[in-house]
């Protein structure tokens, strides 16, 4: 069938969606660009806040209408909020043919196909839920194992020679065990499960042999990896995935002879087994159980980015208690340390959540202090939005109205901005390593046109053309994940998917201006 698949939200979807979309053409089903020309529409959706669901409402009233004028359409939600909405979805929007928690993709194939003998399949058939315990009955383990074959089902298939295709994500550990009090995610992609070390390394490996440059490891809490082996283990003997140890496990040393790959120690084999990656990322970093092991492999490996998305959330203890965050500011800026006097190239960037149930303009002032006290190259910052099923939806109220939430939102952009020019300019007269990305062609004053391309434009008068004229730049990504711009040269499409070096010129708040350098 032609199957048309939108993906929203967040890298870990992105990757699922890479899965499903494997697994889909394998057994034959074929991927086209438009909506209007597949038989099956699939949205693989996102929960943590309200915006994405009303993106894929909107997506759901489109197809809707497709059906009511008589069109043969399997509309499929897959993801996030298939977990959290349940057959709910279904009394909403009758035009959604079959629901796919984030958990449970290994059995898409089949739901698809009975959802295209729709008349012959009642409902149950058309939705594979965690939560719906249809499957969970059987042991966690079992299903894990499943899981895992969509992992290893991944296509190898040589890439493409740009440069989204050279750089891909592979999973370490699946789901969340923190249960911050605002977020969905434990609640929709279940507890954490760690995929046991042999099957991230060959599978670093065979993207690697495939063409890939740049590998980005996933995990909600990624520092948390921890693989005991010879504990899961399945019935042939082949080391299983693991459901991961209690928070306590990282206080305690680990015991004498205890056979465990720690986070550390998986970033240092996948360093040295996969010679041909010559990026190796990682994101996200939880603030707590972050061990000077894993800086220190960061330090030694000079594959691996200095880079690290360490989301501190708040600036407030009290709001840090009322997210159930688990650590208090003062912990969370001893880490930092740690990071900058360890690493002192390493960026830091990290998310925001403004406008929390209780924020008071005390707390709100706490976060504008952590901001002006951390080098941040960046933070994301989100407007609370509630989420039914969390534990703030249920006990705490959102209290903080609307326009406030918005007006903090962009006191702390605007003070986030001026941090990281700062962090920026420090780059200026560097020379570093560049992962070019993007071409982009944008207007620029003629005198800065005629600064950078001077050769091109050698010979027109300025004077005689004083508005604007289009530049087209080569865009790329330093380790630290710094974005610049460079003037492109005439081959510059071929040189998409290369590193290149590059020596920085100039800053803006979010961008570095760099012009090619010899390596
Ligand atoms: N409201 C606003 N932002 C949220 N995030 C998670 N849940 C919510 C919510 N309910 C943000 C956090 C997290 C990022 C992925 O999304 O900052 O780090
Ligand atoms: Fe959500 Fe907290 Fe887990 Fe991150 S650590 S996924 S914010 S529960």
């Amino acid at each position: 069938m032609r199957v048309y698949l939108e993906t929203f939200g967040c890298q870990m979807n992105e990757l699922d969606s890479e899965l499903v979309r494997g697994q889909l053409q394998s057994l034959g089903h074929q991927f086209v660009l438009h909506p209007d020309d597949a038989q099956v529409v699939l949205f693989n959706t996102c929960s943590v806040r309200e915006h994405a669901e009303q993106k894929v409402y909107s997506r759901l009233g489109l197809a809707g209408v497709r059906k009511k004028q008589g069109e043969q359409l399997i509309v499929g939600v897959i993801g996030c909020m298939a977990e959290r909405d349940g057959v709910d979805l279904f009394k909403r929007y009758p035009q959604v043919d079959l629901m796919c928690g984030p958990g449970e993709l290994d059995r898409l194939p089949l739901l698809i196909d009975n959802a295209s003998r729709a008349d012959a399949a009642d409902r149950s058939e058309r939705v594979a839920l965690a939560g719906n315990k249809s499957r969970r009955s059987a042991t966690l383990q079992a299903a894990e194992d499943n899981l895992e074959m969509l992992d290893l089902s991944r296509a190898f298939e040589p890439v493409a020679n740009d440069a989204k295709s050279k750089s891909a994500y592979v999973r370490i550990t699946r789901g969340c065990n923190k249960f911050c009090t605002y977020c969905v995610v434990p609640h929709t992609r279940g507890a954490e499960v760690h995929r046991p070390p042999a099957h991230i390394v060959d599978e670093c490996k065979r993207l690697v042999d495939a063409g890939v440059i740049e590998i980005t490891l996933l995990g909600q809490t990624i520092n948390h990896y921890r693989y005991t082996h010879g504990t899961a283990l399945t019935v042939d003997g082949h080391e299983a995935p693991q459901v991961g140890p209690g928070l306590a496990a990282f206080r305690k040393p680990l015991g004498p002879g205890a056979r465990t790959t720690t986070f550390a120690d998986l970033l240092h084999r996948i360093h040295e087994e996969v010679p041909g990656v010559q990026r190796l990322r990682f994101v996200t970093s939880y603030p707590r159980d972050f061990g000077d092991d894993i800086l220190h492999v960061m330090r030694d490996s000079p594959r691996i980015c200095q880079y690290l998305h360490v989301p501190a959330q708040s600036g407030s203890d009290r709001l840090l208690k009322a997210m159930n965050r688990g650590y208090t500011v003062s912990e969370y800026l001893e880490f930092i340390d740690r990071v900058t006097t360890t690493l002192p190239d390493c960026t830091i960037g990290g998310d925001i959540i403004v406008g929390f149930c209780g924020e008071t303009d005390e707390d709100f002032e706490a976060t504008c202090e952590l901001i002006r006290r951390v080098p941040y190259k960046n933070n994301f910052i989100f407007k609370y939005s509630p989420r039914p099923g969390t534990v703030a939806f249920d006990r705490l109220t959102d209290d903080v109205p609307d326009s406030v939430k918005r007006a903090r939102n962009n006191a702390l952009l605007a003070l986030q901005n001026s941090v990281s020019a700062r962090v920026h300019e420090q780059w200026v007269g560097r020379t570093v390593r560049v992962f070019l990305e993007d071409l982009r062609e944008r207007s620029a004053p003629a005198q800065a046109v005629h600064r950078h391309v001077a050769v091109s434009v050698a010979g027109r008068s300025t004077a005689s053309n004083p508005a604007t004229m289009p530049v087209r730049q080569i865009i790329g990504r330093t380790p630290g994940d710094l974005i610049v711009a460079l003037p492109a040269p005439n081959d510059a499409h071929s040189m998409l998917g290369s590193v290149r070096t590059a020596r920085i010129v100039g800053s803006k708040p979010l961008l570095l201006d760099g012009m090619f350098a010899a390596t």
